[in-house]
């Protein structure tokens, strides 16, 4: 495929998945919000669960829910399905566009494994189909009874796709898996449960019977998970952006941390909107900060460049060693075989360039060993001591060289 084309097909397609699922995370979280927010005003109704009253847009809305369903059906039922089923859709074409057409640049890494890009398709279609068959048996089994017994076999169980897809992928590659392992699981879950479930209540209620509240339950535990595993799916695809997560050796426990991180949270907007008062459920946030604090703690255990160099260093020297090791992608006219245009469009075709980026050239390839990607050109440890005394230097002197 034409390289420019790609990158077009890549703009379009991941638009839509942005945009497919913000919609679907939003009407998850208005009914989840909106269940929470169920109140009896008056005198309960038969078969009423609760009313909810809104104001949004200048209209006032009354939303009454039904126990389980309403007696007769109505001319129209809205459905909120679609949204679901375009995210995932856009999502796999976008894995397919940037990990399977371009797997021997970004679905694999030979630092990490010794699969080829054929091998690595394989792996990473049975990691996602095996991630849902496993989950769906999980609910269904004898823990499924228990919430908390659940709860701790999905954790498990993202914590295993972390380490599988650690050990098999490149870093970023790895990232954007589990975020796609748990994404299939949510969109499996309305495809495969929810709407099914749905339609059968439906169906016993269009032919007079009394439908069987075993599938709204069924339906609602499922609608629960999604809704805590909305927030480490969107950190896990964001993430991929962040190579302090992806390239630092800690990065399955990076995802484990994310996902209690988000459950933390979760639990806390979730105990919120049904009422309880702040000082019940603060503990939840004090949990989630620390816990976020340890996280950003990892990296700095990997100490950064493991040798210093004493001397004064100069723009020229430094500059030398950026543009043999960084230019492959970071210039104007790329000549790596992959970027065809410069990562984040940062450049470091001239020296000056090099001078304005000395901070952020600091943290990705001194402070930390984040760039050169995957070190595709070989940077040594003596080479990010030579540019550590430059930017040392600078610090010193103020004086830019
Ligand atoms: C093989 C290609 C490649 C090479 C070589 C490379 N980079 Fe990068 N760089 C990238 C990509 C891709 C990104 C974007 C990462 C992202 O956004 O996920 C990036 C991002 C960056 C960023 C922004 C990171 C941030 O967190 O804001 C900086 C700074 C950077 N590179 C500096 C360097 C330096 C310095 C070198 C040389 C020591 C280097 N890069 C070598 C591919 C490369």
């Amino acid at each position: 495929m034409d390289p420019i084309l790609a990158e077009w097909l890549s703009l379009a397609i991941r638009w839509i998945h942005v945009m497919t699922g913000i919609m679907w995370i939003g009407t998850s979280f208005f009914f989840i919000w909106l269940d929470a927010s169920l109140q009896h005003y008056q005198a309960p109704k038969p078969g009423i669960a609760g009313e909810s009253w809104l104001v949004h847009g200048g209209g006032f809305y009354a939303v009454e829910k039904f126990l389980v369903a309403p007696g007769t059906m109505p001319k129209e039922l809205h459905w909120f399905k679609y949204e679901a089923y375009f995210t995932w859709a856009s999502g796999f074409l976008l894995l397919a566009l940037i990990y399977y057409y371009g797997a021997e640049q970004n679905l694999i890494d030979p630092s990490v494994s010794q699969l080829t890009a054929g091998e690595a398709i394989l792996v990473s279609l049975a990691f996602l189909a095996g991630g849902w068959i496993v989950y769906d048996l999980l609910c269904r089994s004898p823990i499924g009874r228990s919430t908390g017994a659940l709860a701790c076999g999905v954790f498990l169980l993202v914590a295993l796709a972390a380490y599988v897809a650690t050990h098999f992928f490149s870093g970023r590659a790895a990232y954007l898996h589990v975020g796609a392992f748990i994404g299939t699981i949510m969109a499996a879950n309305v495809f495969m449960i929810i709407i099914p479930n749905q339609k059968k209540v439906v169906k016993a209620l269009l032919a007079g019977q009394a439908p069987d509240p075993a599938l709204g339950k069924q339906a609602k535990q499922r609608s629960l998970h999604n809704n805590y595993l909305t927030l480490p799916v969107v950190l896990m695809m964001i993430s991929n952006h962040y190579p302090i997560m992806y390239e630092s050796p800690y990065r399955w426990l990076f995802v484990m941390g994310a996902v209690i991180l988000s459950g933390l949270l979760r639990a806390y907007a979730n105990a919120k909107n049904a009422g309880a008062a702040s000082r019940d459920v603060d503990h939840l946030l004090v949990l989630a900060a620390g816990l976020g604090l340890c996280l950003a703690a990892l990296p700095a255990l990997k100490g950064g460049a493991s040798m210093a160099v004493n001397r004064q260093v100069d723009l020229t020297e430094a500059a030398a060693i950026v543009q043999q090791r960084c230019l492959a992608c970071h210039s104007a006219t790329p000549s790596d075989a992959f970027f065809k245009a410069p990562p984040r469009g940062i450049v470091f075709d001239s020296a000056a360039d090099i001078r304005r980026y000395a901070p952020m050239i600091e943290r990705v390839a001194v402070a930390t060993k984040m760039m050169p990607l995957r070190n595709k050109t070989g940077m040594t440890e003596e080479e990010r001591a030579i540019l550590g005394a430059w930017i040392a230097g600078n610090a010193d002197h103020g004086a830019g060289e």
